[in-house]
């Protein structure tokens, strides 16, 4: 499918021959090289709810408990995610549906040789076609683009559903609720809503924790199956 969007990417500064270090910066921003992810703060008032770094370390903690074998992030967007779990010895899919950004990381990943960080340009409904499953998936800021906009989900259980059917163990979103302005804009006049979110993960999962996001309208959850 044709991204509804240019992806939003400032600049990839591989820095020619000698470089030994990328710069990514966009919607994420970090340098990497052959050994090593460095996750950097929001360098511009845009994106407010979003900074790399403070949600990496969200992250770490979460995946350093949870110890997952493998690990997926869908909505993968410059795949910070993905090279972090593979450096940390977890071999890693970042799952988006705009190419843009699947070429991006492809180009950083060949660049420093990061072998077990694989990307696929595929949606949640097209990705239902593989059996291929994660101990660790993680969904952040994306849920609310496949109510009514990317995909055309519509209602939360089958969305919920097909994500849970990724999984093995654990699945950690990050929600923009109807209150956030984006979670407003992609899916107004839905029914889509917090609310419906939480009763749908109570019937899915046997266990979940909300926890603080990076802004209120935004929290997290880390739902167990
Ligand atoms: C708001 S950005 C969030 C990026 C990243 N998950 C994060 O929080 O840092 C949403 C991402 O989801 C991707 N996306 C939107 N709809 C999608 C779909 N139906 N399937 C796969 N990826 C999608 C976009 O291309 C973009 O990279």
């Amino acid at each position: 499918m044709k991204a509804l969007e240019r992806a939003d990417i400032e600049s990839v500064l591989f820095g020619g021959h000698d470089s030994i270090v990328t710069q990514v910066r966009g919607y994420q921003n970090y340098d990497i090289s052959d050994y090593k992810i460095t996750a950097i703060n929001n360098p511009s008032k845009k994106r407010p709810w979003t900074d790399t770094k403070i949600k990496s370390e969200f992250w770490k903690k979460i995946f350093d408990d949870l110890q997952p074998k493998s690990y997926a992030d869908f909505g993968c967007n410059l795949g910070y995610y993905v090279f972090a779990s593979t450096f940390s010895g977890v071999p890693s899919l970042g799952v988006d549906y705009n190419s843009e950004y699947i070429h991006i990381c492809r180009a950083i990943k060949f660049r420093h040789n990061i072998q077990h960080a694989n990307f696929i340009e595929t949606t949640l409904a097209s990705w239902q076609l593989s059996s291929c499953k994660y101990d660790l998936l993680t969904v952040f800021n994306v849920i609310h683009h496949l109510y009514n906009r990317t995909e055309q989900y519509l209602e939360m259980e089958p969305l919920i559903t097909d994500f849970a059917n990724k999984a093995n163990k654990a699945i950690l979103f990050e929600v923009p609720t109807e209150k956030d302005k984006k979670g407003h804009k992609w899916a107004m006049d839905t029914g889509y809503s917090e609310q419906l979110f939480v009763k749908t993960i109570e019937r899915i999962f046997s266990k979940y924790v909300k926890i603080e996001g990076q802004t209120k309208e935004r929290p997290y959850y880390l739902c167990t199956l």
